[in-house]
């Protein structure tokens, strides 16, 4: 196992609750915090770096004493105009863990290092996850079949097995995992922590609108289709807010220019990610109530499993 073991004590679960755009503010991170999992937001859902540095201080003031760390990502893309302003917001804030997503950066992994934070990347393929391993991350995030957003093709097992051979530092494990024995079997499969994006916007304190909160409750996994038509990346979204605005889900065709938020977030607002766990969601709790069913389904996930086990 490789969580950072000065997070240890502050964890009540190996959950990162992970970064989403649009949908990730205070109130989630704090919620997630306080009850004891990683919380993350992406920097870019303020609009300037001046409000991505009040939410930081926001974030900050209510936190509990023993509040779990939290975390922020940035977008390591050419596209993204802010990368400079808001890793300078992030160095000065210390904050704890910086979440980076496509695109890798050992300037700002030193920068972080330098202030006794850490980096976990998130990476879609092994050959990703290679490169980022030789950066000198501190964790690695495998996206694997089936996540919210941008996803991999890769089975979990398979990523897992693969990444470990060649990483030691942090494991994590993302895509579709929606429950206490889900995080449980992720452990058993080699990862030291599970990264949980749809199960966390189906709370009270996600940013997202009462018409997606609905069809997040509505849709079960076929209902999530597989394209790069939002975003130009192939990413997991929900069939059916793509037919509300007048798309045909179907059609495969790539947007003429990248577009995640760093560009253009117009897309993202009508058209919502999510993954195929969605139907293992029927309830939107308060994230202090979904971290402590989280946990009981956890714990007794590891009873029934030493009852079942062969031989
Ligand atoms: C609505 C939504 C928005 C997302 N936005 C981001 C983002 O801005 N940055 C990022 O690194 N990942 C983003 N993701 C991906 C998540 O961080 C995470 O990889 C994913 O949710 C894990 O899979 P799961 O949703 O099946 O649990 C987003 C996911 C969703 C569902």
């Amino acid at each position: 196992m490789a969580i950072p073991s000065a997070w240890r004590a502050r964890l009540r679960l190996p959950v990162l609750s992970a970064p989403m755009f649009l949908i990730s503010g205070p109130d989630l991170v704090v919620g997630a915090c306080n009850a004891g999992v990683v919380g993350t937001f992406p920097a870019l859902n303020q609009r300037s770096t001046e409000g991505y540095r009040d939410w930081l201080d926001e974030i900050h003031d209510r936190l509990g004493p023993d509040a779990a760390p939290y975390g922020v990502n940035l977008v390591v893309h050419r596209s993204n105009p802010r990368l400079e302003a808001d890793l300078a917001v992030t160095i000065d804030r210390k904050v704890p863990l910086v979440i980076t997503s496509l695109g890798l950066n050992r300037e700002l992994i030193d920068a972080v290092h330098g202030y006794g934070g850490r980096v976990f990347h998130d990476v879609t393929t092994l050959r990703f996850a290679a490169k980022a391993a030789e950066a000198g991350v501190d964790g690695l995030i495998a996206v694997a079949y089936g996540a919210g957003g941008h996803a991999g093709l890769i089975s979990p097992f398979a990523a897992l097995h693969e990444i470990r051979a060649i990483f030691s530092g942090t494991l994590v494990l993302g895509g579709a995992i929606s429950t206490g024995r889900q995080i449980a079997a992720a452990t058993l499969m080699g990862a030291d922590m599970a990264y949980m994006g749809t199960r966390f916007m189906a709370t009270a304190e996600s940013l997202a609108v009462p018409r997606q909160r609905e069809m997040i409750l509505e849709a079960r996994a076929a209902d999530i289709v597989y394209t790069p038509a939002v975003s130009g990346i192939p990413g997991n979204f929900l069939r059916a807010s793509l037919a509300a605005a007048g798309r045909d889900p179907d059609d495969l065709t790539p947007p003429d220019k990248l577009n995640f938020g760093t560009t253009d977030a117009r897309a993202w607002r009508d058209l919502w990610a999510a993954g195929q766990g969605v139907g293992a969601i029927d309830d939107m709790p308060p994230v202090a109530a979904l971290v402590e069913t989280l946990r009981s389904d956890y714990a007794e996930a590891f009873a029934s499993a030493q009852a079942a086990r062969f031989a």
